[in-house]
């Protein structure tokens, strides 16, 4: 089913007394969804992630906008009729009903021709439950599960009425690293062989990257970029998009623009024009002086060479198999130390006080200072 979203807003009141009126929580949020994408809602705590959710599924009404599943105006129409399963963070079960219950309930819900037989009922519930692999499971009570298997019971009970939207909000925080890894598998593998259009909410970065199709990166209530998250890391649209994607994350420097050179500190370390994502007609030399400039540089952008232009202090070398870490510091850079991810073999002689780096222009973006927007020509 596709999904489109048009201009929605929604702002609450404000129940702060000392700060009242309106908080929009979200902003003139404009996305269409291809039938069968998985969609990545990414974003801090508080951008408005789960407002955006819980108007796609009917909980929340939209202040302004609409809302279309297929060629159908969805904004007025009750949770229920929309056809959408919902998982959240905490699974919301129900307690004192088995797991098979707990599958069965929306099912048993369903009125006049909605109506299944109960054979039928018990047919899906097993098809749901061994979906997620808890087929052995249907006669316990949650309190008996584990926290990713609880999870599977709920992501089999919003599989179960087949719906066409399936809509996800942070429902892997509750587990432990190594579940949060398989139960994002699993997630993954069921919406590839059942092709429901998901939106999967989570403010992790690395978990939306993974699972996505295409991300869709929200700050206080308004979208900031859409696009697959491969496009979105190597092309970020402004400085917090760039900063919210990649572990470690991306290195910051004070730099200045001169002579058509990116210079940090006193440094000239690259032709301008070499930076990432700049546009043809400036390439052509059709460039003035300009003033500061951030240099956002991946980690792994830097590498280790003896004459490289960027000289560092040393501060210590972490190993982690394949590759290393080397963290270091520079007097331009924003933060304390930068973080470089290099190939084993560029590993530092143990004594080394310094280490000098070339950069590697595909990974390097230039950004105003002043409004953290991506600057494209100088
Ligand atoms: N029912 C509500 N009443 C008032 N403010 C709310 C309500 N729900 C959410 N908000 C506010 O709207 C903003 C977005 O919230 P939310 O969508 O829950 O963010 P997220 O899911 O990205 O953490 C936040 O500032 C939050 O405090
Ligand atoms: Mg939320």
């Amino acid at each position: 089913m596709e999904i489109r979203l048009q201009n929605l807003t929604k702002k609450y009141l404000n129940r702060n007394r000392k700060n009242p009126g309106e908080i929009t929580a979200v902003s003139d949020f404009t996305l269409k969804i291809p039938d069968g994408m998985l969609v990545g809602l990414l974003g801090p705590s508080g951008c408005g992630k789960s407002t955006t959710l819980n108007m796609i599924c009917g909980l929340e009404h939209p202040g302004s906008g609409r809302i279309f599943f297929g060629d159908r105006d969805v904004t007025e129409l009750l949770p229920e009729y929309r056809g959408v399963g919902m998982v959240f963070q905490n699974y919301a079960l129900y307690p004192h009903l088995t797991v098979r219950k707990n599958i069965l309930f929306p099912l048993e819900n369903l009125r006049g021709k909605e109506r299944l037989s109960k054979a039928e009922m018990a047919r899906r519930a097993d098809e749901a439950a061994a979906m997620v692999q808890i087929g052995e499971l249907m006669d316990r009570k949650p309190g008996e599960l584990s926290g990713g298997q609880q999870q599977r019971v709920a992501i089999a009970r919003a599989l179960v009425k087949m719906p066409h939207v399936l809509l996800m909000d942070e429902p892997l925080s509750n587990l432990d690293a190594r579940l949060r890894l398989q139960t994002r598998e699993e997630i993954r593998k069921i919406q590839r062989s059942t092709k429901i259009t998901t939106v999967f909410v989570t403010h992790d970065q690395e978990e939306a990257m993974s699972i996505s199709d295409m991300i869709v990166v929200m700050k206080e209530g308004v979208v900031q970029q859409i696009g697959k998250p491969q496009e979105i890391y190597d092309d970020p649209v402004n400085l917090f998009v760039a900063r919210f994607l990649g572990t470690p994350p991306i290195n910051l420097f004070e730099g200045q623009i001169c002579d058509g050179k990116i210079v940090i500190g006193n440094t000239p370390v690259l032709n301008a024009a070499d930076a990432a994502g700049m546009e043809p007609v400036f390439q052509k030399g059709n460039c003035g002086p300009r003033g500061p400039v951030t240099v956002a540089v991946r980690p792994e952008g830097f590498v280790p060479c003896e004459d490289g232009e960027l000289s560092c202090a040393l501060q210590r070398v972490e190993v982690m198999g394949r590759d290393i870490s080397i963290v270091a510091e520079h007097p331009a850079c924003e933060t304390s130390a930068l973080r470089a991810i290099v190939d084993a073999s560029a590993l530092p002689a143990p004594e080394a006080k310094a280490v000098k780096f070339s950069l590697k222009p595909e990974k390097i973006f230039l950004f105003c200072p002043e409004t953290g927007e991506r600057i494209r020509r100088i």
